[in-house]
C-alpha cells in the first residue's frame, strides 16, 4: 500500500508573512501523516520560518529547487547542505519551469537525485510531456527518457523513496486538467519504466504524483486511478482552503 503524498508547489508567490500564517492556518487541519503526507514546497526565502511553524504538525515543508554541489560559486543557488541545516526533508527536483526556463537538463535533474538521498531530502522528481509531443505521440517515449535518466545510478532501495511528478506541460496553469484516465495510463508507464529498471516490487513502491490544474474539483477523479498516488498542485495549493480539500482528498 503506497501512501498518498499530496504537495503544493507555490511557485514564486507569497510573502513571507502570507506564507507563515498560511501553515499557522493550515497545521491543525491536515489528516494525519500516517494517512497522507502533506508538503508544501515553497519559496526558499520562507522555508526557515513556515519549517518552524510546522514543526511538530503533520505539515512538511519542500523546496522548489536544490543545487547538487554542496557549496560553491554558484550564484543565486540554494545548497541541499543548507536545506539540511534547516530541516527541510523534500524538494521538487526538475519541474518543467526550470528544465524551460533555467536550462536544467535529464543529466543535472540525476545529479540532484543523487544529492538530495546524500543530505537526507526526498526528491520529488517532475516529468512530462509538452503539447508538441503530445501531439506527435511521443509522450510515452519521452516519459520514459526522463525516468530512465532521472534514476540512472539510483539503487533500488533509495529509487522506491523518490517521489516521481507526472505533469504534463501543456496542462499546468492551463485549467486544461489530463483526464484521470489519459494521466492513470502515463503514471502506469512511469511504473511499467520503474520495473524494467528494477524490479515489480521496487516499482509498486514508487509513488507517482498526477499535476496540471489539479483541484478540489478533480482531485477524486485521480486518486481513484490505480497508478496515481497524489498531486502536486500549483495554482489551487495557494488558498488554505481549497489547499485542505486537496490534502482531505488524499485520504
Ligand atoms: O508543480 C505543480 C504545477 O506545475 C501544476 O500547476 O497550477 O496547473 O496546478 P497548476
Amino acid at each position: 500500500m503506497r501512501k498518498p503524498i499530496i504537495a503544493g508547489n507555490w511557485k514564486m508567490n507569497k510573502t513571507h508573512e502570507e506564507a507563515v500564517s498560511f501553515i499557522e492556518e493550515i497545521k491543525g487541519n491536515v489528516p494525519s501523516s500516517s494517512e497522507v503526507e502533506t508538503v508544501v514546497c515553497a519559496p526558499a526565502l520562507f522555508l526557515k520560518e513556515m519549517n518552524d511553524k510546522a514543526e511538530g504538525s503533520d505539515v512538511h515543508v519542500g523546496a522548489q529547487t536544490m543545487h547538487f554541489e554542496e557549496s560553491g560559486a554558484f550564484t543565486g543557488e540554494i545548497s541541499p547542505a543548507a536545506l539540511k541545516d534547516l530541516g527541510i526533508t523534500y524538494s521538487i527536483i526538475g519541474h518543467s519551469e526550470r528544465r524551460e526556463m533555467f536550462n536544467e537538463t535529464d543529466k543535472s535533474v540525476n545529479q540532484k537525485v543523487h544529492a538530495a538521498f546524500e543530505y537526507g531530502i526526498t526528491p520529488i522528481m517532475c516529468c512530462g510531456e509538452s503539447l508538441e509531443q503530445r501531439e506527435n505521440n511521443e509522450t510515452e517515449q519521452v516519459v520514459r527518457e526522463q525516468v530512465t535518466k532521472g534514476f540512472e545510478g539510483i539503487s533500488a532501495e533509495k529509487a522506491s523513496d523518490v517521489v516521481v511528478a507526472y505533469e504534463p506541460i501543456w496542462a499546468i496553469g492551463t485549467g486544461k486538467s489530463s483526464s484521470a484516465e489519459d494521466a492513470d495510463e502515463t503514471c502506469g508507464t512511469v511504473r511499467k519504466v520503474l520495473a524494467e529498471l528494477y524490479d515489480q516490487d521496487t516499482a509498486e513502491k514508487v509513488r507517482i504524483q498526477y499535476g496540471g490544474s489539479v483541484k478540489p474539483e478533480n482531485i477524486d477523479g485521480y486518486m481513484a486511478k490505480e497508478h496515481i498516488d497524489g498531486a502536486l498542485v500549483g495554482g489551487a495549493s495557494l488558498k488554505p482552503d481549497a489547499f485542505l480539500k486537496l490534502v482531505e482528498a488524499g485520504r
